[in-house]
């Protein structure tokens, strides 16, 4: 008796379900943080990325740390949101439709009620919650996305458990969950699951700048709360990894928290 052996290049090939060749994705905020090791991240399963941010020379940095060729990167402020759609058009008339669309960029700071005022409140859901519906707006025209096409929100922990004085980032990541819930079954129709993932504190610039308006002992006491302890930037960048893949095709309108058990 012999054995057969399949010998076709896709019984050859390992089994990666996470892969993302010939896929496009765009990531906002990814000169830093989350957004930049997310870029690296999904580069390495094969995606072509396009980077965006506002600041330069962090965009080229996140260039040089992609792997593989033909990425695209490109500067776009966000807060001008009612640019959003041009800028998108034009860039998906350059390159292309694309895939997914990864949002990650925001912004964070923290004020007790009776320090904010309208710009402050403005700022941040702009920033947080308006450009993803922006985003989203332009990701739906039939030129900027392929059928079966995948958005990923960066909400965060702390629309779901907040700390004093961070109610108004908490309000505009709250936002970032009903949106998903939302728009995850009104864009089916148009061949766009929308999913969003939840972080507690992660290591980055931004995690620093909160870092550094508390005692050591203080943050300690934030990271303490963490079961697995401080995040690091590639613990998100799986999980919007596995959202913008086929792993996730039956999900949408979901929210992952990536939290090393803070909410459990
Ligand atoms: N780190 C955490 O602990 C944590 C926890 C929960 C949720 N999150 C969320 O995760 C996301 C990424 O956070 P991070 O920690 O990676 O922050 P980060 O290191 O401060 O990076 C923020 C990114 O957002 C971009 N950005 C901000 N405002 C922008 C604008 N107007 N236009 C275009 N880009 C803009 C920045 O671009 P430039 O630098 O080029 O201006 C930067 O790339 C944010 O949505 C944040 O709220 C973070």
């Amino acid at each position: 008796m012999t054995d057969l052996i399949p010998n076709t290049p896709s019984a050859r090939r390992p089994f990666n379900p996470l892969s993302l060749e010939g896929r496009t994705i765009l990531i906002t905020g990814a000169t830093s943080g989350i957004g930049q090791a997310t870029a690296v991240y999904l580069s390495k399963l094969g995606a072509r990325i396009i980077a965006t941010g506002r600041d330069e020379t962090r965009l080229q940095m996140t260039l040089d740390q992609l792997s593989g060729d033909s990425h695209v990167g490109r500067t776009c402020d966000l807060g001008e949101a009612d640019k959003i759609a041009v800028w998108m058009k034009q860039l998906c008339a350059d390159h292309g439709p694309l895939n997914g669309l990864a949002h990650c960029a925001g912004i964070q700071t923290t004020r007790p009620l009776q320090a904010i005022n309208l710009a402050y409140v403005t700022e941040m859901l702009n920033a947080n919650l308006v450009t993803a519906f922006m985003l989203l707006q332009a990701f739906r025209l039939k030129a900027c996305h392929h059928p079966n096409a995948s958005a990923v929100l960066v909400s965060s922990s702390s629309a779901l458990k907040c700390a004093p004085g961070n109610s108004v980032y908490a309000a505009s990541k709250g936002g970032i969950i009903s949106a998903t819930k939302g728009l995850g079954v009104e864009l089916i129709r148009d061949g766009i699951r929308v999913n969003a993932v939840a972080p507690a504190l992660v290591d980055t610039p931004m995690s620093d700048r909160f870092k550094s308006v508390l005692s050591e002992d203080n943050f300690q006491r934030v990271v303490d709360m963490h079961p697995l302890g401080l995040g690091q930037p590639d613990d998100v960048a799986g999980a919007i990894a596995f959202l913008l893949a086929d792993t996730s095709r039956w999900i949408t309108g979901s929210v992952i928290t990536v939290d090393g058990g803070l909410l459990a």
